[in-house]
């Protein structure tokens, strides 16, 4: 049995390296050239992820060889999908990089073969539109061929203890290619469940990232009625939670490339049917967390008319640019949105990021700022003003 792993990022690499650690081969099909030739050569391309060095020390160029060619995958029996899904500038999903890995899979695709998708999608993706571009590049039909959606469902950093411990469900596009996918699935993860369908998988994955988002939202509505009433939040937080109640930590909003995506997979198609009053909640949360910059900026800004100078000689610190605490990830990263936010309403402000090089801050339009150099520090990850 070869399987291979189509898009060897943050969360295709990973889950590459834990399959060839159980001792299937893997291909890994990847654009990025240089990506291949490193992991060919052992070594590890994504150096943050613990424990993928030793993985890919291990098995880099043995077990787990990577290709940028889809033809160089042609005699494996499985292939697992796992590239980016954005979205456009109008929120909807931009299917173009998947669907160019589906028909490059349809290209090499055989009879008896099992295709799985994991990249995160609409409810609905795989039995529709993956299904179409692979019988249109293959010429086989379905029946002929296997499908399945099986979610990924890692946190960068910790992934590969993800996979192996984290539960895992899979769903088939129909009753065989779930039966046929679950047994596949079950050389390599331990703690898999098999659900009705892929639409199933699906859904479960999209509802998961809208329970975060809703949920988070309501801690940001929460933390600013606190404020205004003069009640400490994370005291009142942490007496009010319990079993039957979880309120989430308020933020600057949600970042990254999952959160605050998913929601939109189900609000458009809500919109598309138009049953509009079904997504609203998903909406207003989406809103609420964007919106809480506008809040933090108001926050930074009467903090720095405590300073006894004109507003515009401030001198402000962003403190983490960050999506989250300890990634270098920037992708909707609301902390780097109010530092531009801030910086364009004319104040003088200045990021600081220990993730970041002072170069790097520049490329992405910002001065680097050291906290002890400022009036003001805003700590994106604490919330807490400093002067
Ligand atoms: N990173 C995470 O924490 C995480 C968590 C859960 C789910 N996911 C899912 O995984 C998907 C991929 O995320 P990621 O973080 O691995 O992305 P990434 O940007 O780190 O990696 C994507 C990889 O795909 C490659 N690629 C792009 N187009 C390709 C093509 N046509 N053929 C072959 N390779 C191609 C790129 O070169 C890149 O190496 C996400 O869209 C999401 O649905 C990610």
């Amino acid at each position: 049995m070869r399987v291979a792993v189509i898009g060897l990022g943050k969360a295709g690499l990973p889950l590459a390296a834990v399959i060839a650690d159980s001792g299937i081969e893997v291909i890994g099909v990847d654009l990025d050239e240089e990506k291949c030739g490193m992991i060919n050569s052992g070594k590890n391309p994504i150096p943050e992820e613990t424990g993928l060095d030793e993985l890919i020390r291990k098995h880099g160029g043995r077990k787990l060889k990577a290709t940028p060619d889809y033809e160089g995958a042609a005699d494996c029996d499985a292939y697992i999908v796992i590239v980016p899904l954005l979205l456009d500038d109008l929120k909807n999903p931009d299917f173009r990089i998947l669907e160019s890995a589906f028909r490059g899979v349809g290209r090499i695709l055989k009879k008896g073969d099992i295709v799985v998708l994991e990249t995160t999608v609409p409810p609905g993706t795989t039995e529709t539109l993956v299904r179409e571009w692979l019988e249109e590049g293959s010429g086989l039909k379905l029946g002929e061929f296997y499908l399945a959606y099986s979610p990924e469902r890692i946190m960068t950093g910790y992934s590969i203890s993800r996979l192996r411990e984290f539960p895992k469900v899979i769903g088939g596009v129909d009753e065989e290619s779930g039966r046929r996918a679950y047994k596949l699935y079950s050389k390599f993860i331990p703690n898999l469940h098999l659900v009705s369908n892929a639409r199933t998988a699906e859904f479960i994955k999209v509802i998961e990232g809208c329970y975060r988002d809703v949920n988070i939202a309501l801690a940001n509505e929460l933390f600013k009625i606190a404020e205004e009433l003069g009640v400490d939040f994370y005291e009142a937080r942490e007496k009010a939670n319990h079993e039957y109640c979880h309120i989430h930590l308020p933020s600057t909003g949600v970042g990254g490339h999952c959160i605050p995506v998913y929601p939109w997979f189900l609000i458009r198609e809500m919109e598309r049917r138009e049953k509009y009053d079904h997504a609203r909640l998903l909406r207003v949360s989406r809103e609420l967390n964007d919106e809480m910059i506008n809040y933090w900026a108001e926050r930074v800004v009467l903090e720095c008319m405590k300073v006894n100078k004109p507003l515009s000689e401030v001198k402000i610190c962003i403190k983490g640019i960050t999506f989250r605490k300890g990634v270098k990830e920037i992708y909707h990263s609301r902390n780097l949105a109010l530092a531009k936010l801030l910086a364009e309403k004319g104040l003088d402000v200045g990021v600081y990021d220990e993730m970041f090089t002072p170069e790097e801050v520049k490329e992405l339009g910002l001065e680097w700022r050291e906290p002890e150099e400022a009036d003001v520090v805003f700590d994106c990850f604490e919330l807490r003003l400093d002067k």
